[in-house]
């Protein structure tokens, strides 16, 4: 227990990858576990604070006291968070696919003879993020940025072009931190205020450590 200095508050995380459907057997997706989103969901809930977490396909239990909400693709990860919108805290952790196909084929693809190539047509997804970012005018609004080149310079523009109060940078090109891995390693950019870096640690510290400068930051 961290004390109760977010009992009231309500926080929406959203964790894990989406898997975007190809067809009944396929699906786009990406590495992410959810790790980091869940240890977030616990740091929040043990300092007291109602969670939502919206979360894509992953192998973890349900964080003590947390509302879990199972979603698979981006869209149902956008109506899911849509219906949360009036958190007070909202931390956008999840790997939401870019794009999905446009349309799922009914039956299973087939490999047709002579094809070397094939070109399957995408359609941008919901940014959750940038959609709280502009719409949820009481939300501290946070989200990631999972880069693997110009770390700082692609950081900076998410926080302003989803604007942002906060962006927490991840380099993700190091596979000892970040997707998958038991280690993150990060630096919270501010719209106001100077960054605050953070050493290599488990995400179970992290977010504790995460949590803290955020809660300084946002509750009085
Ligand atoms: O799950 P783990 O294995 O523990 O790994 C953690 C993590 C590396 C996935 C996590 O720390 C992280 O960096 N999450 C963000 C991953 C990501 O997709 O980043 P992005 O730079 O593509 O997206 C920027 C931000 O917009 C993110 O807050 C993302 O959640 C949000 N977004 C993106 C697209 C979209 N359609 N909706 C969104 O809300």
């Amino acid at each position: 227990e961290r004390g109760d200095r977010m009992t009231g508050k309500k926080v929406l995380i959203t964790a894990g990858p989406t898997q975007e459907p190809l067809d009944p057997v396929r699906y786009i997706t990406n590495h992410s576990s959810g790790r980091m989103g869940y240890a977030l969901a616990e740091a929040a809930a043990d300092r007291g604070a109602k969670v939502v977490l919206v979360s894509g396909p992953v192998n973890l239990d349900a964080p003590r006291g947390v509302e879990v909400v199972d979603v698979v693709t981006a869209d149902q990860m956008w109506r899911a968070a849509d219906s949360h919108m009036d958190a007070d805290l909202g931390l956008f952790t999840a790997a939401v696919s870019d794009f999905a196909p446009v349309s799922m084929q009914d039956q299973k693809m087939k490999k047709e003879q002579g094809t070397e190539q094939m070109t399957i047509e995408m359609k941008k997804t919901p940014d959750i993020l940038k959609h709280a970012g502009f719409h949820a005018k009481d939300m501290y609004v946070a989200g990631f940025a999972a880069e693997t080149e110009n770390v700082e310079a692609y950081a900076l523009d998410k926080l302003k072009r989803k604007n942002a109060d906060c962006i927490i940078m991840n380099d993700v090109s190091n596979p000892d931190i970040g997707m998958n891995s038991p280690d993150n390693e990060v630096v919270m950019l501010f719209r106001d205020g100077e960054p605050v870096p953070f050493e290599k640690m488990d995400k179970q510290s992290l977010a504790s450590a995460i949590m803290d400068t955020l809660q300084d930051r946002w509750l009085d």
